[in-house]
């Protein structure tokens, strides 16, 4: 059966049974997930950069992820930008603007590229992005085309990180950079640990499996980058502001999750539940990385 024939019962079941599951299935969650997301958390589809001391959470935190991250490669005018798995291009538009750059955003699925090309022109951004359809695994890009490729918690999803790691080496310029963030097995995670802690997230989440940031790294390398660092961000960020790690807030997911009735939001009620719970047993994290193609 196709998958777009599926109701969201028929879709949330087989992301919990189909596990590890496949693109079409990764791509259909995120076509039906398009109006959760963006209740849930803006145009910008990922964890934010949450400081120290803070109270809530809220779009200001991914703002400054993005940031963080294009600082981290010194993003400038001028570069022109890949950014691969771009949801519904928040990141893309929000780069463009602060640092007028020109990005093409990359995803597999159309609603999301439709939905983007609309908040690029609410945003005043629409000359200096567009967006295109395609997997990480078969860019649909020139060789040399780009100075910068990134990534926003997009990595994890994809089924073969080594071929988009390989692609992200081809369409970059001699001398280009690659940076991004994702979501990531905290390093020396046991395989009991892996499966009480992460597997659950895993099939919440449309993930085929998480990687811990040292075989990134390896990637990274093996496809030719140099100067390739990893950080893991609980170093450097509130990680656990960001997710229900706390008794109490789990106890409220908890209520929340006996009170809904909708499939697809009940499946992102327990995703947060189960992140939660990976992040208190320090099974979780999030990384960041920076990498150069070699410029001869
Ligand atoms: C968590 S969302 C992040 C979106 C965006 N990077 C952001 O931060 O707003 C993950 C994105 O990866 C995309 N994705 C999943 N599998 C992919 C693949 N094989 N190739 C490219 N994008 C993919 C999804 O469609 C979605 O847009």
């Amino acid at each position: 059966m196709s998958t777009d024939v599926l109701s969201d019962h028929e879709l949330v079941e087989r992301l919990q049974s189909l596990h590890p599951a496949g693109q079409a299935l990764i791509d259909e969650y995120y076509r039906r997930c398009i109006p959760a997301y963006m209740e849930f958390l803006g145009i910008d589809w990922h964890t934010g950069f949450y400081l120290h001391g803070g109270d809530d959470i809220g779009p200001e935190d991914q703002a400054r992820m993005n940031r963080h991250i294009a600082d981290s490669i010194s993003l400038a005018a001028g570069d022109q930008v890949l950014d691969v798995g771009c949801g519904v291009g928040g990141p893309a538009c929000r780069l463009a603007r602060e640092y007028h750059c020109r990005i093409t955003g990359l995803t597999p699925v159309p609603a999301q590229a439709d939905a983007a090309r609309r908040i690029a022109r609410r945003m005043g951004v629409a000359e200096r992005v567009d967006f295109r359809l395609g997997h990480a695994g078969a860019l649909p890009c020139a060789d040399e085309s780009f100075d910068v490729v990134l990534f926003f918690e997009s990595a994890c999803h994809f089924p073969d990180r080594r071929r988009f790691f390989a692609e992200a080496f081809r369409v970059l310029r001699r001398g280009g950079r690659l940076a991004g963030e994702d979501w990531l097995a905290a390093e020396g995670v046991g395989t009991a640990d892996a499966e009480r802690w992460l597997s659950p997230l895993c099939r919440h989440w449309a993930i085929p499996a998480l990687d811990d940031g040292p075989a990134y790294v390896e990637l990274m390398r093996a496809a030719g980058f140099d100067r390739v660092r990893f950080t893991d961000m609980r170093t450097e960020m509130d990680l656990e502001r960001g997710f229900a790690a706390t008794p109490t807030r789990q106890a409220d997911l908890a209520v929340e999750i006996a009170a809904c009735r909708q499939p697809f939001t009940r499946l992102i009620l327990e995703g947060l539940a189960s992140l939660g719970r990976a992040v208190a047993a320090g099974a979780f994290t999030i990384g960041r990385f920076t990498a150069e193609k070699p410029d001869r």
